[in-house]
């Protein structure tokens, strides 16, 4: 395996029956992504960025390679050991939030913690701090019908990261979102990449969110045709007059 990678993808495909002949999704991918990254796959639509997603998440499984998650096989783990790694190192972030209508926002932050088997009082206190991370306190009781999608989705990135994962995957997590909107979510996973760590690679077709990642990988046809290191836009820090000459 590659040092320091957290995921790492060596010659990968998958390919799905489709009637009588199989279509290649995802063709020969092989990439690494370390620790602390902040990652954008973007590409057309039906380029694979959902499989590669759902790869990484080991919500499916490849067809031919092998899939690293910090270092370890995962063709080598039986169901119980993907599972183990799905609740504890990975959180997902969906386009359309996913959240459990009949429960408050503090209630489904709390959620995982507690089909980890966690105590009420540990979900509790870290969903409300979660809350209070991403802007909404003031919301813990309500419920998702009664929120803006920014704020479902605010949710959504709390729900995420309550279980304290390296890894958060996030599936086009902008798709429905007005451009204030978007733009406080990725501010907010970008606060949450630097502040805790937290690995993001997400999938997106929105240029506002590719202006502010650290790695674009460009995808077409199940493979990626570009992995271009950013930097992003508010991160340039402008030169000195003495270092530029004048
Ligand atoms: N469950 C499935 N069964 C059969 N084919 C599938 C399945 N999921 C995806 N595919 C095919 O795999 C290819 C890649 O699909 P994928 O959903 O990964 O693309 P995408 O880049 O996420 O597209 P979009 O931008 O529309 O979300 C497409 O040709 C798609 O039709
Ligand atoms: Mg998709």
């Amino acid at each position: 395996m590659t040092a320091g990678a957290l995921i790492e993808l060596q010659s990968v495909s998958k390919a799905y029956a489709l009637g009588e002949s199989p279509v290649a999704a995802l063709d020969d991918i092989s990439v690494c992504i370390s620790a602390g990254e902040f990652t954008a796959i973007w590409g057309p639509s039906g380029s694979g960025k959902s499989t590669l997603l759902n790869l990484i998440g080991l919500i499916d499984s490849p067809s031919q390679g092998r899939v690293m998650i910090n270092g370890q096989d995962t063709r080598t783990l039986d169901d119980g050991a993907l599972t183990d790694i799905r609740y504890r190192t990975l959180g997902f972030v969906f386009q359309n939030y996913n959240l459990v209508p009949v429960l408050s926002a503090l209630e489904n932050v709390m959620l995982p913690l507690q089909i980890r088997g966690e105590s009420g009082r540990l979900a509790r206190q870290r969903a409300a701090d979660l809350l209070d991370a991403v802007g909404l306190r003031a919301l813990a009781d309500s419920r998702p019908d009664k929120m803006s999608g920014g704020q479902r989705q605010r949710v959504a990135v709390a729900r995420a990261l309550v279980t304290r994962p390296a890894i958060v995957l996030a599936d086009e997590p902008t798709a429905n979102l007005d451009s204030h909107n978007s733009q406080m979510i990725i501010d907010l996973m970008r606060e949450l990449n630097r502040s805790r760590g937290v690995t993001f690679v997400f999938s997106t077709h929105d240029p506002q969110l590719l202006d502010s990642v650290d790695r674009r990988l460009q995808m077409r046809d199940g493979r990626i045709i570009n992995d271009h290191h950013h930097q992003p836009q508010q991160q340039k820090v402008p030169q000195p007059a003495s270092a530029t000459g004048a």
